[in-house]
């Protein structure tokens, strides 16, 4: 599909110079407006287009349009939300979030912890998170369960994500984790890690790549990760503010004009250019958001094929499981999943 050159461009300017992770509101890619043809399982829900379109699409309407496979190219966008339920803190939660929690570090403002000046000035209190947040210590949910059988149906285009946590990758202790390592996970031609992960670690002075199991062992014992070559500070590649997104983040150019149907979970939609990818798709897209609230463009400016099914993240992905019909091979997935796991620990 020939992508308008306006859209690349927007899209090299989120990653060129100016294309780094912030939070200041950024410009945002303006979905496309060529309707998207649907397959004729979607007309029964569209209508035959016109105004004899069904007005307002439930839970119920996007479960019909991945059950018949009127949609057959999901792009999913997640964030820390969809991790809590696993025990691992989300960010701005008030009360739970870490940026309400960080009192112990000493630190000017919650976000200093991602920002690479306040890290060359004192790294301590991140790798002191990093060592609370070690992968290895959490399990996948409902929700990475569910990512995972959209892709064995051949239904996931891509999964984007803001975590760190590696729950979409690795359904294995991180230590055992290679850059391809997909036993049971989502294979990393599916995952977009829009904001790095743990998975790996470089030098922050002369870039040597350091596997992530020694960056581990050092953080696990409190002792900073230094670099053997130069002895710089050795810095998981997770993605700070002010650093530039990776390169495989520039693959929504493709994935979010091709969508057919975008699914929103557990985020705030907070920060940019991620949030901006979720008016990246056709206007005639359909978009499910389940989250605790309303967020970003979805609050903002909202479009008439919106859902939004506000609540525990696991509670609407279990009514949409449901309403899919794949309750059953969800419980046979989660018990082998979790078989393996216990395997692992023992
Ligand atoms: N069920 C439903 N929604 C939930 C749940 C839950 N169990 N837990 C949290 N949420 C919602 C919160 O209400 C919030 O809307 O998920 C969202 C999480 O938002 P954030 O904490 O801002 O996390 P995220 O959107 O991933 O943050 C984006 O900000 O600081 C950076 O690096 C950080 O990648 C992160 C980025
Ligand atoms: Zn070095």
């Amino acid at each position: 599909m020939a992508l308008c050159p306006r859209r690349v461009v927007a899209a090299l300017k989120l990653l060129g110079p100016g294309g780094e992770r912030a939070w200041a509101r950024q410009p945002r890619i303006t979905g496309g407006r060529r309707p998207i043809s649907f397959s004729a399982g979607a007309s029964s829900i569209f209508g035959s287009g016109g105004n004899s379109r069904k007005e307002k699409l439930l839970l119920q309407d996007v479960a019909e349009l991945i059950r018949t496979r009127a949609c057959q190219r999901v792009v999913v966008m997640v964030g820390a939300g969809i991790s809590t339920p696993s025990g691992v803190p989300d960010f701005r939660s008030p009360g739970s979030g870490l940026y309400s929690n960080l009192q112990q570090y000493d630190i000017p403002y919650p976000e200093a912890i991602f920002e690479l000046e306040f890290f060359f000035h004192n790294p301590k209190p991140f790798f002191a998170l990093a060592k609370e947040l070690y992968p290895g210590n959490y399990r996948p949910n409902v929700t990475h369960y569910f990512f995972r059988l959209l892709h064995e149906k051949g239904l996931l285009l891509r999964l984007y994500t803001q975590n760190i946590d590696g729950l979409e990758r690795a359904f294995q202790k991180l230590t055992v984790v290679t850059e391809n390592f997909h036993a049971s996970g989502i294979p990393a031609s599916k995952l977009i890690e829009a904001h790095g992960s743990f998975a790996s670690a470089t030098c922050a002075v002369c870039r040597t790549p350091s596997p992530g199991e020694d960056f581990w062992a050092d953080v696990m014992v409190d002792r900073i990760p230094r670099c053997p070559v130069c002895t710089g500070i050795v810095k998981p590649d997770i993605v700070f503010f002010g650093e530039p997104l990776p390169q495989r983040f520039l693959l929504h150019v493709i994935d979010f004009p091709m969508a057919d149907l975008l699914l929103i979970l557990g985020t705030s939609l907070e920060v940019e250019p991620f949030a901006s990818l979720s008016e990246a798709v056709q206007s005639s897209v359909p978009r499910l958001l389940i989250n605790r609230d309303l967020v970003g463009p979805l609050a903002w400016r909202p479009r008439s094929r919106d859902v939004v099914q506000l609540g525990d993240v696991v509670h609407g992905v279990e009514k949409l499981v449901e309403l899919l019909g794949w309750t059953e091979e969800m419980q046979d997935l989660i018990q082998r999943e979790t078989g393996k796991l216990d395997g692992q620990d023992r």
